[in-house]
């Protein structure tokens, strides 16, 4: 764990569950295991309590199953990347094939844009609004930048994931800007989420039904923010339907039982990332100056391939309202 973002550095998913303690040492306010596998893990014994004792446990909902909603192309083998000329942009007509594309996949993407932030700020006002938050509104980001603690600034793989889980209004869409790129590697990684937990839902039913009612935490901290948020990995609506996927273990907190529940969330947890994180799901969008994209946060896991070289892009969020207002306003949806 990174200690001061407390960003989760280890993969969680490659540990054995059946790994037990066998010994365990106190030293002062600092707690050491060593586990039968011959690690060993160091604790702080008052945030162990903390977070064991101080903390509400999560509400689990009466529920069962969810529908994908009507209307979208699924994909659960990787599409071929392609794009639209930038020029769609502003083009009233044109524009509507790819919001289309957009609401039918899960993202689009564009070609031949100029540089600088005009493209980028056009193609948000098309969706909607540059979405504030700690990062500003429309950010450009570097690799090797140092503004924040977020693991995003860094170059190793970046595993699948949502954004804003710690928002109780995670970013609707994310949109790219791609300004720079030498180097090799740094593509974007698609995932689409509503397809996985499709193939989820029907190999394991319980398991998906119980990640629509267990509310899982997420925090970001860094100097002078602390946010926490916490939903349903698979967020349902009232009419049954799937409208929002939930999922970061970078910046998960720490799982809590609810009803004796915790190893069946872990187990379900688990099991719904190795349904999504299954490479031959991955649309591997390469990146190259000029391109833009922008998906849906709300439905895409996205990631990165670790990169060399420099790579700058700019970028923004958008609120999932405004999209799906979009579609409703090109008569796309009702
Ligand atoms: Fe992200």
């Amino acid at each position: 764990m990174n200690p001061e973002s407390k960003q989760r550095l280890t993969d969680t998913f490659a540990i054995d569950p059946s790994v037990t303690p066998v010994a365990v040492a106190i030293d002062g306010s600092w707690l050491d295991v060593d586990w039968d596998d011959g690690t060993r893990t160091g604790h702080d014994i008052a945030t162990l309590l903390r977070v064991g004792e101080a903390r509400r446990r999560p509400a689990v909902r009466a529920s069962s199953g969810f529908a994908i909603p009507a209307g979208l192309q699924l994909w659960s083998e990787p599409q071929e990347p392609s794009w639209f000329d930038a020029g769609v942009i502003d083009d009233d007509d044109r524009w509507i094939e790819a919001l289309d594309h957009l609401r039918l996949h899960g993202w689009v993407a564009f070609d031949g844009a100029a540089l600088g932030e005009t493209a980028a700020r056009k193609l948000a006002a098309r969706i909607g609004y540059p979405r504030s938050s700690i990062f500003g509104d429309f950010w450009e980001m570097k690799s090797g930048a140092t503004e924040h603690m977020d693991s995003a600034y860094e170059t190793f793989a970046l595993d699948v994931h949502t954004d804003g889980t710690y928002s109780h209004d995670a970013p609707g869409t994310i949109l790219f800007a791609q300004q720079v790129r030498t180097g090799d590697g740094g593509d974007s990684v698609l995932i689409d989420g509503f397809a996985a937990a499709r193939d989820f839902q029907a190999a394991n039913p319980d398991a998906a039904d119980l990640l629509t009612r267990y509310s899982v935490r997420a925090h970001y901290i860094e100097p002078g923010v602390h946010l926490v948020a916490e939903r349903p990995p698979l967020r349902v609506d009232d009419d049954g339907n799937l409208v929002q996927l939930s999922f970061n273990n970078y910046d998960r907190a720490p799982l809590l039982p609810a009803d004796g529940l915790v190893d069946e969330v872990i187990d379900a947890y688990n099991a719904f990332r190795a349904v999504f994180t299954d490479s031959a799901r991955a649309l591997l969008h390469p990146w190259k100056p000029g391109r833009l994209l922008v998906f849906d946060n709300w439905r895409l896991f996205h990631g990165r391939t670790e990169f060399t070289g420099d790579r700058a892009f700019f970028g923004c969020y958008t609120n999932h309202e405004d999209l799906e207002g979009a579609y409703r306003v090109a008569g796309l949806t009702t």
